[in-house]
């Protein structure tokens, strides 16, 4: 049977197929319409559709509106509760009711009534639970979703038995972990629902000294669920305008909301694992995204094992969205077997945009030797390769990869990308090569989604991926998953010594991530990227521009 899942409501709108239980399909909007997040999170825009990202769906499976047979969308609006004050919620809710007819415009050929409405975080709790590599039947696990908000709770806590999930506990609104985190977000100057990660980052530069303060604030109840008193966070740092510096008193607060966000998380991962006694948990919700949280989790929390949907902010709906549905309709689950669910490319429609563009390029015979000696001569390599990623991550298929060796490479990286200064750059690494190099996280860890301790005597081989608390946010990678970046890597360490390469997203300031060859051409265009591989093409600057 055919399952199309769509996300819409709140931002991150995307879509995502499922056939006979398999994951065939899952993209976000943004990469499609160039506009980042899809759309703001505002009531008014609840009836944007991610149509372009459903349609590719369709079409990638060979399939037309008229073949789904079920499509979920990860909202439903009978369960929203509505507020006296009569503010906007009853548009999104309006929007929501009738975002089948919606559909139905969108995908000529849909039947409207094929719509059913999945719980917000009943589409997230199956992202984790139903897309893990547990998700096997009788491979149970426990499931925690955090995040802004759903339609009346920001969280779920529970777990799946045979592909069946049992709700525990779910945390009615306003106290909302998510929101909490937006709202510091903002007030840092950075945008909300969009820049938590920045908050992250900037957590590392401070001391928690707030933190007796916020525990009296935000405090688990010991039933599964928390309090998020209201929070004066002018009192604590002055609010900033947006490119304004920070001082030390903001870096203290992000330190403090960030340590008191990972308490708290760890006390309701605590309450779920007593409840259940099972060893492995499943993560998704935008908080999901924290792996400064996350790692702290696995490390001082009660389960064993702990997996991340990568698509864990509400992109990720559409995929949880339609497997559940696929679940509900006794069709078994197949554990989502990379994130690498997007568009990609023939050898022969990249040469053509290549011809189509008049830029010089060659085929060379071992592409992974040529780019690593390119990294290895230090020059920054744009990395287009397979299908593009799901998630917020860039994992290897739409990649800036540079040396790690040299501490300025980090802000060359920044610079291409307009990126705060303060913030960290990622390392890949050969599975096989890191737990030499890093401690504390998890390995294998694929999908980015947890930090780790760097070596302090690698500390000083591989600065431009150590952060200033000496972390480092690792993706491993294994020949089996990614044959191609496993001998990118090797033959970089045959020549530097080292198996770590730079990795961020490719884009340039302000846009979602490259996802088709149009996009890489103008990002190789419009930056000081000096390579660009474009499957099996290397285009070179110095060939394409006159210096
Ligand atoms: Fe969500």
């Amino acid at each position: 049977m055919r399952f199309l899942g769509i996300n819409a409501i709140f931002h991150d709108p995307a879509a995502a197929l499922v056939v006979d239980g398999s994951i065939v399909a899952a993209a976000e909007e943004e990469r499609f319409s160039r506009r980042k997040h899809g759309k703001r999170p505002l009531a008014f825009s609840a009836w944007e559709l991610p149509e372009q990202a459903a349609a590719w769906c369709l079409r990638e499976a060979g399939l037309a509106p008229e073949d789904i047979d079920a499509v979920a969308y990860s909202y439903d609006p009978s369960l929203v509760v509505q507020r006296p004050d009569g503010d906007w919620e009853d548009l999104r809710t309006k929007y929501a009711v009738r975002a089948p007819a919606f559909l139905a415009t969108a995908l000529p050929g849909l039947d409207p009534g094929q719509v059913t409405y999945v719980p917000h975080h009943v589409a997230h709790a199956a992202s984790a639970g139903l897309a893990s590599r547990w998700s096997t039947p009788g491979r149970d696990c426990a499931v925690l979703v955090c995040d802004g908000r759903g339609e009346n709770v920001s969280h779920l806590a529970g777990r799946y038995r045979d592909g069946e999930l049992e709700v525990l506990a779910a945390q009615e609104l306003p106290h909302s972990l998510g929101l909490m985190y937006e709202d510091v977000t903002e007030h840092l100057g950075f945008l909300r629902s969009s820049d938590e990660y920045k908050v992250m980052a900037l957590a590392s530069y401070g001391r928690p000294r707030h933190l007796e303060a916020l525990r009296e604030l935000v405090y688990p109840t010991g039933d599964g669920g928390f309090r998020v008193e209201p929070v004066d966070w002018g009192g604590y740092a002055k609010a900033l305008r947006k490119g304004a510096s920070w001082t030390s008193d903001h870096a203290d607060l992000a330190a403090s909301v960030q340590a008191r966000l990972e308490e708290v998380l760890l006390e309701l991962a605590s309450w779920l694992h007593e409840r259940t006694g099972e060893r492995r948990l499943a993560l998704a919700g935008g908080v999901a995204l924290n792996c400064v949280a996350n790692t702290r989790l696995l490390a001082e929390g009660p389960f064993d094992e702990v997996w991340v949907q990568p698509a864990a902010g509400d992109s990720g709906t559409a995929l949880g969205g339609a497997l559940h549905l696929a679940h509900a309709h006794g069709e078994p689950a197949a554990p989502m077997p990379d994130a690498a669910l997007g568009r990609g490319f023939t050898d022969e429609e990249l040469g053509a945009w290549l011809e189509v563009a008049r830029v010089p390029h060659t085929r060379p015979a071992d592409l992974a030797a040529a780019v690593a000696a390119e990294l290895a001569a230090d020059r920054i390599v744009a990395w287009f390769q397979g299908r593009s990623e799901y998630g917020p991550r860039a994992l290897g298929r739409r990649s800036l990869l540079a040396h790690p060796g040299h501490a300025r490479n980090t802000e060359r990286l920044n610079d291409v990308k307009g990126r705060e200064q303060f913030r960290p750059l990622a390392p890949m690494v050969l599975e096989s090569r890191a737990a030499g190099i890093f401690g504390r996280g998890p390995v294998p860890s694929p999908y980015m989604l947890f930090v780790h301790d760097v070596h302090p005597d690698w500390v000083d081989r591989i600065p431009a991926v150590v952060h200033v608390d000496g972390t480092a946010r690792v993706q491993t990678v294994s020949p089996a998953a990614d044959p191609l970046m496993a001998r990118v890597l090797a033959e970089f360490e045959a020549r530097t010594g080292l198996p770590v390469v730079v990795n961020t997203s490719l884009n340039t300031a302000g846009r979602p991530m490259v996802d088709d060859p149009r996009d890489a051409l103008e990002c190789f265009g419009s930056s000081p990227v000096e390579v660009l591989a474009l499957g099996p093409y290397l285009v070179r600057r110095g060939e394409v521009f006159a210096s």
